[in-house]
Parts: C-alpha cells; sequence; structure tokens
C-alpha cells in the first residue's frame, strides 16, 4: 500500500494530511492525488471530521505536478487523465480545508493551495504558476483561482514569467490570510481549523459553500443564494442551541442538528 499521504485523526474534529513524497519535494503524482481524494471521501462521511488540514514538509508544500509522471503522459494520457476527478474530489469537499504551506507551493501545490478554504503560510512559503518555464501552462485552477484571489495583474506575471513570490507578497496580495513562524504552521493551521469544528457543522458548510458562490455568482444571485442559506440554519436545533447559549451566558454544545 503506496504511502505518499500520512494521515492523522481526527482528533478534536481535525482530520490532519501531510503529503509524504520528500524523495520529490511533494509532487503530486497520480497515486498521492488518488490518496488524498480518498481521504477525503472517508473524511465527508465521517461526522468526527469537522475540518481537514492539509500539509507537506517544511521544505515544500508540493512542488507542482509530478514532471517525471508528466513526460509519460501523451495527449489521450491527458484526456483520460483520471487526476481530473481527484482534483474534482477536492473542490466539492463540503468541510473546510485549511493548507498549512511551508517551502515551495508550485504549479500544481499552489493550485493544491488554492482549493483549501483558508491558506496559511510560513515565513518561508514560495507561490508560483512556473508551468510556463516547461513550455505549458496550469492545468488545476491555476488561471482560475489565482486570478480570483489575486487580480489578473499579478495572475498574469506569475503565470507569464514563472517567477515566485514570498509568503509576506502573497498576504498583500490576498492569497494567503496569515503568515507564521515556519515551524508553527502546521500547529497554527490545526488550531485554526480546530475553531472551526467547535461551530454548528451545517452554518460551517453553508457559510463556506456561500463564499465559494461569490466568485461563482453575480451579486444579485449570490445574495439571494445566502439569504436561502440563511434561512435553512433556522430550522436546525443548533441555531436555537447557539441563541439560547448566548442568553444563558454559557458556551453552546452544538450537535451537527
Ligand atoms: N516533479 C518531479 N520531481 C520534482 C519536482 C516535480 N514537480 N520538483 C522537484 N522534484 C525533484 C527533483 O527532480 C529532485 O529530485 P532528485 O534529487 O532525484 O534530482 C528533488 O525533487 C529535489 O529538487 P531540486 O534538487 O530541484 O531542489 P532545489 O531546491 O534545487 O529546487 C525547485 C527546488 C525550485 C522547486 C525545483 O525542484 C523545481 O523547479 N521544481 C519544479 C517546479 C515546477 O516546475 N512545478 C510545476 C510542475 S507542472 C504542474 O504543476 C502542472 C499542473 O499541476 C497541472
Amino acid at each position: 500500500m503506496p504511502n505518499n499521504l500520512l494521515i492523522q485523526g481526527p482528533d478534536k474534529g481535525v482530520l490532519l494530511l501531510t503529503l509524504n513524497r520528500p524523495e520529490a519535494l511533494n509532487a503530486l503524482n497520480t497515486a498521492l492525488l488518488g490518496e488524498l481524494a480518498a481521504a477525503l471521501d472517508a473524511a465527508e462521511a465521517d461526522p468526527a471530521t469537522r475540518a481537514v488540514v492539509i500539509t507537506g514538509s517544511e521544505r515544500a508544500f508540493a512542488a507542482g505536478a509530478d514532471i517525471n509522471e508528466m513526460a509519460a503522459r501523451d495527449l489521450v494520457g491527458i484526456l483520460e487523465d483520471p487526476r481530473v476527478a481527484h482534483w474534482q474530489r477536492l473542490a466539492r469537499f463540503p468541510k473546510p480545508i485549511i493548507a498549512a504551506i511551508n517551502g515551495f507551493a508550485l504549479g500544481g501545490g499552489c493550485e493544491l493551495a488554492m482549493h483549501a478554504d483558508i491558506l496559511i503560510a510560513g515565513e518561508n512559503a514560495r507561490f508560483g504558476q512556473p508551468e510556463i518555464n516547461l513550455g505549458i501552462m496550469p492545468g488545476a485552477g491555476g488561471t482560475q483561482r489565482l486570478t480570483r484571489a489575486v487580480g489578473s495583474a499579478l495572475a498574469m506575471h506569475l503565470a507569464l514569467t514563472g517567477e515566485q513570490i514570498s509568503a509576506q507578497r502573497a498576504l498583500q496580495a490576498g492569497l494567503i490570510s496569515e503568515i507564521c513562524p515556519t515551524e508553527l504552521t502546521v500547529e497554527r493551521a490545526i488550531s485554526i481549523a480546530e475553531t472551526i469544528a467547535s461551530k454548528a457543522p451545517l452554518a460551517v458548510r453553508l457559510t463556506k459553500e456561500a463564499i465559494h458562490k461569490a466568485s461563482d455568482l453575480d451579486l444579485a444571485a449570490g445574495l439571494r443564494f445566502e439569504r436561502h442559506a440563511f434561512t435553512i440554519l433556522a430550522g436546525t436545533a443548533d441555531r436555537a442551541e447557539g441563541l439560547k447559549a448566548f442568553q444563558e451566558k454559557r458556551q453552546p454544545k452544538f450537535t451537527g442538528c
């Protein structure tokens, strides 16, 4: 059984997934992406998992798609690429994903990070879409998610030159929400995930979905979606518990109902 992905937890509602191909700077081969997709299948079905942290090593979050594997794939291989389904699995995962990014997050590695809902990075993180250096282009959302995150000026710059940016620049551009000392990135991501895991799961799920809609819908449609989601939550026991707990000056006990 390949061990390209280390799975820990869930502990306090948080599942920790660690990319584990140190010999290739966590390059995302099909096996690793498949293990990641399978872990997310299990995490979606498991009510004990309320949030997921994805991380790599201190040297590399992931240095992109596995270039050696890619070199062996022809046009038909790309058309029938099973990796597309693995990426879609990530994109439609309904629970929050926090990416704890240290070192290189390049190409598919940057695209993987951008599949997360919250991105936090160590001081040593480097982001980029260097596919252009290989005579190709981003193929797992780099032109779309990066542009939505940082705007077309910086997205064009990165994808057309292959240059990398620092964690500081990524923070300034809105690609990530926080920078930590490198050795504390995973700890901080777990702490954020635990905070989310303590909230009402249905409210968390609909909040994530509504914020994603902001990139896909015009404002009027997005506001309608938000209002419907807000209204759906009125039927949940967790809403009643959350409001009552506030009035009774105690911590709420959410059950996910
Ligand atoms: N695929 C396969 N192997 C990779 C890899 C990748 N993306 N990135 C690094 N490696 C391997 C290297 O070949 C090397 O292996 P060996 O020790 O066996 O030679 C090992 O990881 C360490 O890498 P380096 O010696 O190159 O380390 P470095 O510190 O000198 O450089 C780096 C680090 C700048 C990240 C450099 O490795 C690099 O440029 N990597 C490629 C980055 C890239 O182009 N990514 C985009 C890939 S295409 C893509 O991602 C498309 C998509 O998703 C759709």
